[in-house]
């Protein structure tokens, strides 16, 4: 039995790259699979999510489908069945616009990470306006990165958003973590990791962001799991 009462497809996608979407793909499967059926599918032609659950596989929490052609996703409705979730985690770049578009057709959400430098702005609202408005399909943008040490960010970036864009997005976000000291948080899965010191903030976070996106499907759910 799955707790909704259907399967819900997310699409994981920014056409800017290094901005978060693998990272968050594998972390908030993490996280959503202490209450729900996660299946984590990979269509990135570098096979992210693969090269790093080699490491991790028979102690992941989530289903994992490995590598999928975009075409294998039209399917993916009746093999994925007993899942409340799918996660899709996508690859970046301008050239692999076809294959996003395609994932897109199929998708029920998109989380679109997006970090707090002025880079990643355009490909993030191009992003958005050319391939997940035109589909009709519902979309937040999820700050991802954030520095705490820097008071004004936070605020910049959603009011950049909410503003400047008008790009929906999600109230959560996650914080950055501090390059050397968090990369053995960032490279393992953070419930594998015990809830302490910072490990304790990302879990926080991502859990939010959970919240959140089990609002948009079922805002019974929000908050008890
Ligand atoms: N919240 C965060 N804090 C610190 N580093 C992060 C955070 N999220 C992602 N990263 C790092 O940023 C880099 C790019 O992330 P990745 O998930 O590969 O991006 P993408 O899949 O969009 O290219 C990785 O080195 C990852 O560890
Ligand atoms: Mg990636």
């Amino acid at each position: 039995m799955t707790e909704f009462s259907r399967t819900h497809i997310v699409a994981i996608a920014n056409q800017k790259g290094g901005v978060g979407k693998t990272t968050l793909t594998t972390q908030l499967a993490a996280v959503l699979s202490r209450r729900f059926r996660v299946l984590v599918v990979d269509v990135n032609p570098q096979r992210s999510t693969v090269w790093w659950a080699e490491n991790a596989r028979d102690r992941l929490p989530f289903d994992f489908a490995g590598y999928q052609s975009p075409a294998a996703l039209a399917q993916l409705p009746e093999l994925t069945a007993e899942c409340d979730f799918v996660l899709v985690d996508t690859p970046g770049g301008v050239e692999a616009t076809p294959l996003l578009e395609t994932v897109l057709d199929a998708v029920d959400y998109v989380m679109v990470p997006m970090t707090p430098e002025r880079l990643a702005v355009e490909p993030t609202a191009r992003t958005v306006s050319r391939l997940i408005e035109p589909r009709r399909v519902r979309y937040g943008v999820l700050l991802n990165r954030i520095d705490p040490s820097i008071p004004t960010q936070l605020r910049t970036f959603q009011e950049l958003l909410d503003t400047t864009l008008g790009l929906a997005r999600f109230e959560a976000h996650l914080r950055k973590y501090q390059a050397y000291a968090e990369a053995p948080v960032l490279g393992q899965l953070v419930t594998a990791t015990p809830p302490t010191g910072r490990t304790a903030g990302y879990i926080a976070d991502l859990t939010r962001v959970g919240y959140e996106l089990s609002d948009q499907f079922s805002p019974a759910l929000a908050g008890v799991w």
